[in-house]
């Protein structure tokens, strides 16, 4: 089975209380589904990237609380709150960047505050209540930023993209890949180019993956080729999702975004970043307040090998994210609209707006 456009990225079985989804490890060669109830599992699903992109880390972070939180055997509230806190605590501490993460913790965190009153059983209705609709909104929200992200496209256009911000990274849609999905189910045609991304290559194997069983014309870069194909004229846009967008503007997406955007530049590219306002983060005023995860050096130096491309003991730098300056930037494409510079006051004005 491949996964399309009916296929939930990552889901709540709500007969058996599970966290289910897409083990993005095995992609593209094995289409594995993982049910998951254990906090353990569900941690370690998260940080070995089993799901992945921030949108999708949000959601399964909410699931997984839930069906943790549901096997509680304590029927005592301040046992239960305190249990509750150490299991998103723990959730909270699996990946630093993608601010969805902590944004989908906190929403659980707020239906336990607001109802002092509430019995156990209660409370786990309530969270199973919030786990869904945290998942749903995220279809919602993936399918606006497609329909704004479509308007600043052409029929025919060469779309560049980096790592996977499609329906794999989400529940469905994508972020960056939200308008590809909208425009071919349109009759539209386009053209994409996906970098491979390195260490872990979310490009080749997953959004290479996502687009050819959508049926888009897709092509496969290695990361240094993106010059040769902005200079040949076969790029018109580049879409990026992020995981943090800063108040400035500033953006931490996949390591070597930053790049492709000086690229684009360069080249007279326009840049988009495409992101749902659950991943701006007002708090940090700029992009050197993102906390950048550093992985393991492996990743790099083995990949998905046993044995070493590099030699021994060799150092190793590899942070999963880079932070894109806002002035490299064309458009932030939200689910309430499309922010143009200055960012420091559309961003804030589409927050405000989402809250109203
Ligand atoms: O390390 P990953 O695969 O989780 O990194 C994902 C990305 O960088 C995505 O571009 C980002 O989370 C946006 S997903 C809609």
């Amino acid at each position: 089975m491949k996964p399309s456009l009916t296929t939930e990225t990552v889901r709540l079985d709500e007969q058996t209380k599970e966290l289910v989804l897409i083990d993005q490890t095995k992609l593209p060669g094995e289409y594995t589904l993982l049910r998951l109830s254990k906090a353990e599992d569900i941690w370690e699903a998260i940080v070995h990237l089993r799901v992945r992109g921030a949108p999708a880390i949000g959601v399964a972070a909410a699931i997984g609380l839930y069906v943790v939180t549901d096997r509680f055997q304590t029927q005592d509230r301040g046992e239960f709150d305190q249990q509750f806190r150490a299991a998103k605590e723990y959730f909270a501490s699996s990946r630093p960047t993608a601010v969805n993460l902590f944004w989908a913790l906190d929403r659980m965190a707020q239906v336990v505050q607001r109802n002092p009153q509430a019995t156990t059983d209660r409370l786990k209705t309530l969270l199973r209540d919030e786990a869904i609709a945290i998942q749903r909104e995220d279809v919602d929200v993936c399918r606006r930023l497609g329909e704004y992200g479509l308007s600043l496209l052409q029929d025919g256009d060469g779309i560049l993209t980096h790592c996977n911000a499609g329906q794999l990274a989400t529940v469905k849609y994508g972020t960056a890949l939200a308008p590809i999905h909208l425009g071919v189910q349109r009759g539209m045609h386009f053209h994409v180019y996906t970098d491979e991304t390195r260490p872990l290559l979310q490009g080749i194997r997953l959004s290479a993956f996502e687009m050819q069983a959508a049926g888009v014309k897709t092509t496969v870069l290695c990361d240094n080729m993106a010059s040769s194909v902005m200079q040949r004229g076969w790029v018109q846009a580049v879409l990026v999702g992020c995981d943090r967008v800063a108040a400035n503007g500033d953006t931490a997406n996949k390591i070597g975004t930053s790049g492709v955007a000086i690229l684009a530049n360069y080249y007279h590219i326009p840049f988009y970043v495409v992101a749902p306002t659950s991943t701006i983060d007002l708090t940090c005023p700029s992009g050197t307040a993102i906390p950048i995860e550093q992985r393991p050096p492996e990743e790099v130096t083995h990949m998905w090998y046993e044995a070493s491309m590099a030699p021994a003991g060799v150092d190793v730098y590899n942070p999963a994210f880079d932070v894109t300056d806002h002035s490299l930037i064309t458009a932030i494409v939200t689910e309430y609209g499309i922010a143009y510079p200055p960012y420091d006051k559309s961003l804030a004005a589409l927050c405000s707006s989402s809250t109203e």
